[in-house]
């Protein structure tokens, strides 16, 4: 018995008696899975040396010669009560020719965080483009943004625009061009160089007469809330018609937290009437 076992190599299955193949090493043999049942099996490797000794090794593996099986609603050891909707699905047996990827698929819908994601990006985007088309005042002088290209050419280009809007925009427009270098487009001006149209006393005046007039006629150096300019604010009843005037004007009274009054053509006519130098 002894003798006979020496080099030799056994092979056992699972829990078998008798060994499967009984070789010298090396050994090279198939093993033949379609004859077992799917599931856990063992390979049992036992060999003896010369001296008697053995060796073993224990191989466990598993057998899937039949289609994978998916199992949606339940998961091992779930504790379970009323009624439970369970989705099976069987893909790729070993006799199927074709291995179609469509069958393995388990039908779900989509997942929450899928549509949480779409809405986010929808609602930016609607977002971004609501912003683009109202453009904030100081990126709308950008050339990027820009409708206007100078002064003088505002009205016609403004004219195919909503009435309502229009002069609003002429305003907001004539002021980058003409005031904002100086004012800033923010109202603030530019401390002891250029003041303030933000709060400015004359800007939020219930009478706009003497706001016409420095537009109109300019001014130099006047002492504004303690701060003396030595910068002069050149005239622009050359350059701006009445109208324009009014909608700087008003552009002025109506920006910036200023809510002052706001003039009309008329007015600035009759300031530009009465006064012909400051
Ligand atoms: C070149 C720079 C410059 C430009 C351009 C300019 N301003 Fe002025 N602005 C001044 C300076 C400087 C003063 C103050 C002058 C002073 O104190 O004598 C002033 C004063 C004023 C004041 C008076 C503020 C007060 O409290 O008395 C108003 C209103 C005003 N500017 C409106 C405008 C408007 C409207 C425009 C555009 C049409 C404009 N400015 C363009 C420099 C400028």
């Amino acid at each position: 018995m002894a003798e006979d076992n020496s080099n030799l190599i056994h092979v056992y299955l699972d829990d078998q008696e008798e060994p499967i193949v009984s070789y010298r090493p090396p050994v090279r043999f198939e093993l033949d899975t379609t004859q077992l049942e799917d599931g856990p099996h063992k390979l049992k490797v036992v060999a003896t040396d010369a001296t008697g000794h053995k060796g073993v090794r224990e191989i466990p593996f598993e057998v899937r010669n039949g289609p994978g099986i998916d199992v949606e609603g339940l998961q091992d050891n779930d504790t379970l009560d009323g009624k439970v909707p369970i989705l099976l699905n069987a893909y790729g047996g070993a006799k199927e020719p074709f291995w179609e990827p469509a069958r393995a698929e388990t039908p779900a819908p989509v997942p929450t965080w899928a549509w949480v994601l779409l809405l986010v990006v929808v609602a930016w985007s609607t977002f971004y483009i609501a912003q683009q088309w109202n453009v904030p005042e100081e990126f709308a002088a950008t050339p990027t943004y820009s409708r206007y290209s100078g002064q003088g050419q505002v009205s016609r280009q403004t004219a195919g625009q909503p009435a309502s809007s229009s002069k609003a925009n002429i305003g907001a427009t004539l002021y980058r061009t003409s005031c904002a270098s100086c004012h800033q487009g923010n109202g603030e001006g530019v401390p002891g160089a250029f003041p303030p149209l933000a709060g400015d006393p004359v800007v939020t005046a219930e009478d706009p007469t003497r706001h016409i007039e420095i537009v109109l006629f300019g001014m130099q150096g006047k002492t504004i809330e303690g701060v003396e300019y030595s910068a002069a604010m050149p005239p622009f009843s050359e350059q701006l018609s009445d109208q324009e005037v009014a909608a700087i004007v008003n552009h002025e009274r109506t920006s910036w937290g200023n809510d002052a009054p706001t003039v009309t053509a008329e007015q600035v006519q009759n300031v530009r009437a009465k006064e012909t130098s400051n």
